[in-house]
């Protein structure tokens, strides 16, 4: 396929939310039936945030979040398995990493299930030593308002 009409958006208000599930429930096993007001949520909270498109079509997504300086770290990158194996994982993921909130920044990070070798060829290492997670409870129960409202 000739890839050349095929553009990428860093305008996060071009996002079409119902275009963005679709995108996620056929290629994001991580990501299946996300909601449209949560989605919001975290594209608000996301910069950049690159979308790509064939015409009207959504057809890959990536965002990152980043303190501007030290730290980023990219979220989401999906290609539509139409489009998958061109390229384009590639130059959406290098868009990211292009963009002034990530570029300037020391390290970049990301989580991977099964595409290291993906991740590899665009330059990332295997970084097994620095990586934790907490499982974080539902933020809107009477405790942890409790504990935001007394700081
Ligand atoms: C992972 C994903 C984004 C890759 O996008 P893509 O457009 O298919 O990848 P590209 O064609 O740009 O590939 C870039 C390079 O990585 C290699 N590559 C891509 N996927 C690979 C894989 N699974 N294993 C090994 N190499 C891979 C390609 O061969 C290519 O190598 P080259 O530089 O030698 O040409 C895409 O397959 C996808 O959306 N998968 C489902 C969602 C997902 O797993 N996202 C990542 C979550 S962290």
């Amino acid at each position: 396929m000739d890839c050349r009409h095929i553009q990428f958006c860093a305008n996060p208000d071009a996002i079409d939310f119902e275009q963005l599930q679709a995108l996620f429930n056929l290629a994001a096993f991580w990501a299946k039936d996300r909601r449209v007001e949560d989605w919001q949520i975290a594209i608000a909270n996301s910069s950049p945030v690159i979308s790509m498109w064939d015409g009207q079509k959504l057809i890959g997504f990536a965002r990152a979040t980043s303190d501007g300086i030290y730290r980023a770290t990219i979220w989401d990158v999906a290609v539509h398995p139409d489009y998958q194996g061109l390229g384009l994982g590639r130059k959406l993921v290098e868009t990211v990493l292009s963009h002034p909130k990530v570029s300037r920044v020391e390290r970049v990070y990301l989580m991977t299930t099964n595409q290291q070798q993906f991740y590899e060829r665009i330059g990332f290492q295997s970084n097994s030593t620095t990586t934790m997670v907490l499982f974080n409870q539902p933020l809107d129960t009477p405790c942890s308002a409790m504990a935001i409202e007394m700081g």
